[in-house]
């Protein structure tokens, strides 16, 4: 049965409530605390359990960015930044100044609190807003990087123009999502959705349309749907000798039914009705 807050709720109602959760900063605080963490001195490790909300985690942000070919100058959009991890990992590792961009406000939150404790506000800002209507300027950013916020955004076609518009002349669109697979209707909830209505995964054919009529062109893609699954079921055999919701990892960030989520997560790569694919997109100079 539908959740009756959602029926009358807007798409941002509806993603705030699916990932949303009161005083998320506050409890991510206390749970670095009890675990014996410094919170006054805190480093990118201490957060590393819980703070990429996508199943490859830190390693998987490193390949991308790889993938990408991020360079140390590059201003980069992070579509979807979640926490932050991924942001701090572009702008620690990889040298770049990046703008996170997200749709959910306690999310947002939790991602300046963590950057200011680990003093990088400097190097990383949080935005929250609509990635189909960012308050963004034109021809800005060298990359626009996006894991695994896809799947939740229905309009695909007005975020592909959104991205053409905000990216330079020449800048990429880097991203990380799960596709419709040939086999059918997925299992819920996962990650992105507990309901169907928030479930936009498109077929590969449909993204490939959208993104090409948006003016952007192919540079690289991989198909890597073994490799998340294989990093998914690393995660849910941790997640499964986790002792408490308060401990350091992801059921600290996502709210309820998490291993359900990720059982279904990786049930769907399975039975091919998700494939995870990284692609790398290109605005004509
Ligand atoms: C699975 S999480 C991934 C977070 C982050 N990219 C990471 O890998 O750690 C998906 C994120 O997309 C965000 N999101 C969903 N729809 C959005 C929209 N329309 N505009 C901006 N952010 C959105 C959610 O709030 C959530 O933080």
């Amino acid at each position: 049965m539908i959740d009756p807050r959602l029926e009358k709720s807007d798409c941002s109602d509806s993603i705030d409530h699916h990932y949303g959760s009161a005083d998320l900063a506050e409890r991510i605080l206390t749970a670095l605390r009890e675990a014996g963490k410094d919170i006054e001195n805190l480093s990118r490790e201490d957060l590393t359990g819980f703070d990429e909300f996508h199943a490859g985690g830190l390693d998987a942000t490193r390949e991308m960015a790889l993938f990408a070919g991020i360079s140390p100058e590059d201003e980069i959009l992070d579509l979807g930044s979640g926490i932050g991890g991924p942001a701090r990992t572009l702008a620690s590792e990889f040298g770049c100044n990046v703008t996170g961009l997200d749709i959910t406000k306690s999310f947002c939150d939790a991602a300046r609190e963590l950057s200011r404790r680990l003093e990088m506000s400097d190097k990383v800002k949080f935005v929250c807003a609509d990635a189909v209507d960012m308050p963004l300027p034109s021809e800005h950013y060298d990359t626009v990087w996006a894991q695994y916020s896809l799947p939740n955004i229905k309009q695909q076609s007005a975020l592909f123009e959104q991205i053409y518009r905000v990216l330079k002349p020449g800048g990429s669109f880097v991203f990380e999502t799960l596709c419709q697979g040939p086999v059918g209707e997925i299992h819920l909830p996962v990650f992105w959705a507990a309901e169907p209505q928030n479930n936009h995964i498109q077929t590969p054919a449909n993204t490939l349309k959208n993104l090409v009529a948006a003016g952007l062109s192919k540079i690289n893609f991989e198909d890597v749907t073994e490799h998340v699954l294989e990093a998914a079921r690393c995660r849910l055999a941790a997640a499964e000798t986790q002792p408490s919701a308060s401990t350091l990892w992801l059921g600290l960030i996502v709210p309820y039914d998490v291993q359900k989520k990720m059982r279904n997560s990786i049930r769907n790569s399975e039975e091919r009705r998700t494939i995870v694919f990284r692609k790398h997109f290109r605005k004509p100079r």
